[in-house]
């Protein structure tokens, strides 16, 4: 007889990605950190119901989980905890979703979703052993098959550690390392506004991959060979140098395709107002980009920038 716990609640975060989108689908090291301050939380209290229902009003949604089809990102997190918890029926509850996070723009918010469910059912069943950061970034993968298609494993991985990581997709185990810096990092994350499916940019870029292997590979091996310097340079506390790296991966992600008119805006914008670098961050075609500042004068600089250039959202994050 399982003891359930009454009421449960557990959060994840965004994310950034640092160095290395794309290229680290093709098993090139790629550095990623959370956003603690922007979260999506789930809940799962008890339902007198006799049902189970997943409720998600941000995106308008209440539903009976046996109603929801196999692809449905949210019921799937719900039924992973479920089957590995040796559950075939699921319990009396309401598992209801918030999200800080933009949905659709590069800052992880389909990761963090599933983390948040999968840690708070696995809490309400009172499972410890499903709350490890192992077992939530395991779980979370395999929801985030649906959206991506081929997920490096990178998302999952940065929402579940909740830490800076450097990461190599890598079999049979992913290579993840969380790490410290030296000198923090302050950047300030913009959105275009512009929504894009991570799934299309992912697959795009193995076509082109496909077209034109040699050409692709070498613009992988640059942006690998870029985490990896950047990595010693966060390392030694070279925030300059950190700079000046994100902006050179910046110029690898056009050449794969990724960027867009409204992300290379802001960029540009950043730079020109002072900015240490800048680049897009994750699948790119929309979403968010990051600029590098030293200080909260810079900060300031950039911001209003940003905003000028058409920023839809600005906020600042500092890695410590
Ligand atoms: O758009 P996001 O935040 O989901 O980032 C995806 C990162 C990619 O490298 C483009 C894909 C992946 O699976 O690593």
């Amino acid at each position: 007889m399982i003891e359930f716990n009454p009421v449960s609640e557990a959060s994840a975060p965004g994310k950034i990605i640092l160095f290395g989108e794309h290229a680290v689908v093709y098993g090139r090291p790629a550095i990623a950190a959370p956003v603690s301050q922007i979260r999506a939380i789930a809940t799962v209290t008890h339902s007198s119901s006799n049902n189970c229902y997943l409720v998600a009003p941000d995106l308008n949604r209440h539903d009976r989980l046996q109603d929801l089809p196999d692809d449905d990102a949210l019921a799937r997190a719900a039924w992973l905890v479920l089957g590995v918890a040796g559950l075939t029926q699921p319990p009396d509850v309401t598992i209801r979703v918030r999200s800080q996070i933009p949905i659709a723009s590069g800052m992880g918010s389909g990761a963090a979703i599933a983390a948040a469910i999968i840690r708070a059912l696995a809490q309400h069943l009172n499972r410890p052993d499903l709350q490890t950061n192992e077992q939530v970034s395991a779980l979370t993968y395999e929801v985030e098959k649906i959206h991506h298609g081929t997920p490096s494993g990178i998302d999952n991985t940065v929402v579940a550690y909740e830490q800076p990581i450097w990461f190599v997709r890598q079999s049979p185990k992913n290579l993840i390392e969380p790490f410290k810096v030296a000198a923090p990092l302050r950047f300030v994350v913009a959105d275009t506004g512009v929504r894009s499916s991570t799934k299309v940019a992912v697959g795009d870029v193995r076509r082109q991959y496909n077209q034109q292997p040699a050409k692709f590979a070498r613009i992988f091996d640059e942006c690998g060979r870029i985490a990896q310097v950047a990595r010693q340079a966060i390392k030694a506390g070279n925030v300059e140098k950190v700079g000046q790296l994100m902006t050179d991966n910046h110029a690898w992600l056009q050449k794969m395709t990724v960027s867009s008119p409204e992300l290379d805006k802001l960029v540009d914008a950043a730079l020109q107002a002072g900015a240490l670098g800048a680049k897009l961050s994750g699948a790119g075609r929309g979403g968010n980009m990051l600029a590098l500042v030293a200080d909260e004068a810079m900060e300031r600089q950039v911001s209003t920038a940003l905003q000028q250039a058409g920023a839809t959202n600005i906020l600042t994050t500092i890695l410590k």
